[in-house]
């Protein structure tokens, strides 16, 4: 939500007996200065929702493995690497020459090229309902091409799809993620099966697509109960609309996505972020049947983009794609798991109230002894928003809504340093907390 200016100044105004506030202002003057430039230039000041907090975002000069560094020369551990996509890290050596040789052979021309196919193949070879692959530019790319797949081969015009889950910058999914129904998109409420049965039983015969991710990544890190994922594809299956998994987010917590670690078989499966290799990439897969509609010789469906499947992304990917071993996996798991344990610690012993939603490499915070059944109803706004700014005070960078997600390069010295400077945010947090803490509800 956009606030008016002069209601965001007096937000800010407001905080400046904030010892945080004070000091998040006193190390990113140059950030403030690009912020102030770009806010003439960019509606917003930015060109991401997700990229912006108050009172200012950081504006980074460049990264390197687990670190950032902000104009200023601060420099962070970076927690949320580009909210998953980065999950070597950033600058990763192999993919930076890999890139680096394919940029200087050509980055994009308009016929085909051998590493779409490399790419392709190792997406194909991991994820048994992936036959075929269609490449696009971003994961909202994806899922728009998912649903106009499903309306064609169904002829139905509706979706169905969680309250509060994220497929993408679309406004046939954005209603969804703020949790209101449109006029085509319908919701259910997530991990409750009945409710998607119900609504499938009712509008089944307008639903050309379920859309669902196996872990609600916007909404807050919440996990899929497998027989709620399970009930879902059965439900879309009788009802005869396409079930979509968006594994966009999730293909960093299994080896074959989460489909293979719970023997899910969707129609479609929507890719992106890690199989870019940290470029601009989106993916569709399915099997062969349904995609047929893409071929040349019997058009059904026209779908084009001047960078699709262009070499450079193509090459990067497959690098991040072949490093992301099942070690590696169980690497980054491990080291959520022993971050999660030292900042539930860390709070308690602060006085905090604290919950922590975790699956796989990512971690969801709250201030809130449970947390809520999504982040977009959440109670505790203004500790999270606090927080942020106090962990950036410390060298830590977070998603403002308090998301984590590891890269594979971290190291278990690397995780200690960050519980420590994990505990001394929370101390500052703890000492000007008593104004943020909400009254119990009732
Ligand atoms: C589950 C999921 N689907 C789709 C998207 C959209 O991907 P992109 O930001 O590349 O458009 C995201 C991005 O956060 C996502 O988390």
């Amino acid at each position: 939500m956009t606030l008016p200016v002069a209601e965001k100044t007096s937000s800010v105004a407001a905080g400046a007996s904030s010892a945080i506030l004070a000091a998040y202002l006193r190390r990113t003057g140059k950030s403030r200065q690009a912020h102030a430039r770009a806010r003439i230039l960019l509606p917003g000041g930015t060109s991401r929702q997700a990229g912006y907090w108050e009172p200012y975002p950081l504006t980074f000069d460049s990264a390197e493995g687990v670190y950032l560094r902000d104009l200023d020369a601060n420099r962070y551990f970076d927690l949320i690497n580009n909210y998953t996509a980065m999950v070597h890290g950033h600058a990763y050596g192999p993919i930076v020459e890999a890139a680096r040789r394919q940029a200087a052979r050509g980055t994009g021309w308009a016929g085909g090229n051998l590493a779409q196919l490399e790419l392709a193949g190792q997406i194909v070879e991991r994820v048994a309902a992936v036959e075929q692959v269609r490449f696009t530019n971003s994961g909202t790319e994806a899922g728009a091409l998912a649903l106009n797949i499903a309306r064609k081969i169904t002829g139905r015009p509706k979706l169905l799809m969680a309250r509060f889950g994220y497929h993408g910058s679309l406004m046939e999914f954005e209603c969804g993620s703020f949790g209101h129904q449109g006029p085509v998109t319908l919701l259910a409420t997530y991990n409750d099966l009945a409710d998607f049965e119900g609504v499938l039983a009712e509008h089944g015969g307008d639903i050309a697509a379920v859309f669902l991710e196996p872990v609600l990544g916007s909404g807050g890190v919440v996990s899929g109960a497998p027989a709620f994922l399970k009930g879902v594809q059965a439900a879309a299956r009788k009802a005869g609309a396409l079930l979509v998994l968006d594994e966009v987010l999730t293909l960093r917590f299994g080896h074959r996505g989460v489909q293979g670690t719970l023997g899910l078989e969707p129609d479609l499966t929507m890719f992106g972020k890690l199989i870019g290799g940290g470029y601009p990439v989106g993916a569709v897969g399915g099997k062969r049947d349904l995609l047929r509609i893409f071929d040349p010789a019997d058009l059904k469906l026209f779908h084009t983009g001047t960078f699709n499947a262009n070499p450079v992304t193509m090459v990067a990917g497959g690098v991040a794609l072949s490093h992301l071993t099942p070690e590696a996996i169980g690497r980054m798991e491990a080291g959520a798991q022993t971050l999660k344990d030292a900042l539930t610690g860390a709070a308690r012993k602060a006085g905090l109230p604290f919950s922590v939603n975790h699956h796989g490499s990512c971690l969801n915070l709250y201030f809130s002894d449970r947390p809520p059944h999504a982040s977009m109803v959440r109670q505790d706004t203004a500790l999270i928003g606090r927080f942020h700014l106090a962990a950036m005070n410390r060298g830590l960078f977070l998603a403002p809504r308090g998301m984590i997600a590891l890269s594979t390069v971290m190291t278990p010295g690397q995780l200690d340093e960050i519980g420590q400077r994990a505990a001394a945010a929370l101390a500052d947090l703890a000492a000007e907390a008593e104004d943020l803490i909400p009254e119990p509800a009732g």
